[in-house]
């Protein structure tokens, strides 16, 4: 533990598979960018992070070698997570003379080496401090449970590479379980959908792209559709195609039904008296996903419970780490312990 009082900047920190987002005091968000970094393939130094790398996807030279190194939520690869947190606290700190004090997320149940692993990158980027927890939890504190309350709080978090589902009471997990399911494999299925049912090859950008404009968890009222470019898979030529809102949906069944498997699993195991409160306040619907068109309502026909969905769903978890920060005592009292490189090593 660290006793040492907070001089750096306070930064709360959601480190995704998908995207990086940070708040700091005064200003709230001021950081959300893709967790994707541009290398020199030879060097490996870095070119760029965030959008600009992104906007590299499918379109890199050979020499330019793109990366998305944290994987669902954790960190695939080390010393690229590294290198993109550095760029990303470099970014935030700018010139600040002290080292930043970071509360980060980590998917909910993961194991001692993998926390280590996440905080290791988080301290060699440059923090002077770290602390995990749980996305969830963070998420929860983001959209503004009073931690001290006896009272139970639902809250799924659906993102690129996990969805997590956290009942929260006091201020701490009561259960919780992380599926490794979420957008990355929507898109994923679309693309080998095309292929083997339509002969289309896509890249992974339109895949994405076709899921946020038509795909849905429900059917639309009207038949809608969207014309993309692909390439034919028969004579490698492009070509123009449509593909309607019925076929992304079904392709992605599967996935959104393991999406709602995780939120009855842990519904099944949750106390009557935290279902009881879960049931009169609904259950919060959080991360990039849940922007898919009618996961909310197909959550609600599963479960019988309704879904609430706050304004900024994408920023909840970021927020929530900075608020755990500055919330005197929250952490110490909920068992989270600051560590710095020297305790790590
Ligand atoms: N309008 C939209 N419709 C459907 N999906 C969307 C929409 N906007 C974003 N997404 C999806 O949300 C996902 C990213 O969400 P988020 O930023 O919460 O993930 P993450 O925190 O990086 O990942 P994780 O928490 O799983 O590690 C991507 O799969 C993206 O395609
Ligand atoms: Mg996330």
């Amino acid at each position: 533990m660290c006793g040492v009082r907070m001089i750096g900047l306070k930064i709360g920190m959601d480190i995704g598979t998908g995207n990086v987002t940070a708040a700091i005091d005064g200003k709230g968000v001021v950081l959300c960018e893709p967790a994707v970094l541009a290398l020199e393939r030879e060097t490996g130094e870095v070119i760029d992070a965030g959008k600009k790398a992104f906007e590299m996807t499918g379109r890199c030279p050979d020499a330019i070698k793109l990366t998305r190194p944290l994987l669902s939520g954790g960190v695939a690869e080390l010393e690229n997570s590294e290198k993109l947190i550095r760029t990303f606290l470099e970014r935030i700190c700018k010139n600040k003379i002290f080292k930043p004090v970071v509360a980060a997320t980590m998917p909910a149940g993961i194991t001692n080496l993998e926390k280590r692993n996440i905080l290791d990158c988080i301290l060699k980027a440059g923090a002077g401090k770290a602390v995990l927890i749980e996305e969830p939890l963070a998420a929860a504190l983001g959209i503004g449970i009073n931690p001290e309350m006896p009272y139970g709080t639902m809250i799924v978090n659906i993102g690129a590479g996990t969805t997590g589902v956290a009942v929260v009471t006091m201020g701490s997990i009561a259960v919780a379980k992380s599926a490794t399911v979420g957008g990355d494999d929507m898109d994923r299925i679309i693309k080998t959908y095309l292929k083997n049912n339509r002969g289309i090859e896509v890249g992974r950008l339109t895949a994405e792209e076709l899921k946020q404009l038509i795909g849905g968890a429900k059917v639309r009222e009207e038949t809608i559709a969207a014309v993309a470019k692909g390439k034919d898979t028969a004579d490698g030529m492009p070509l123009f195609f449509e593909v309607t809102a019925q076929e992304i949906n079904f392709a992605i069944r599967d996935c959104v039904d393991e999406i709602c498997k995780a939120i009855t699993d842990v519904l099944e195991v949750t106390p009557p008296e935290l279902v009881k409160d879960i049931t009169d306040s609904g259950i919060f619907l959080c991360g990039g996903m849940s922007k898919l068109y009618g996961i909310d309502k197909y959550i609600e026909e599963v479960t019988g419970i309704r879904v609430k969905i706050p304004g900024n769903e994408s920023h909840v978890s970021a927020l929530g780490c900075l608020r755990a920060l500055n919330e005197e005592n929250y952490l110490k009292q909920n068992g989270y312990h600051f560590v710095t490189l020297e305790i790590l090593e």
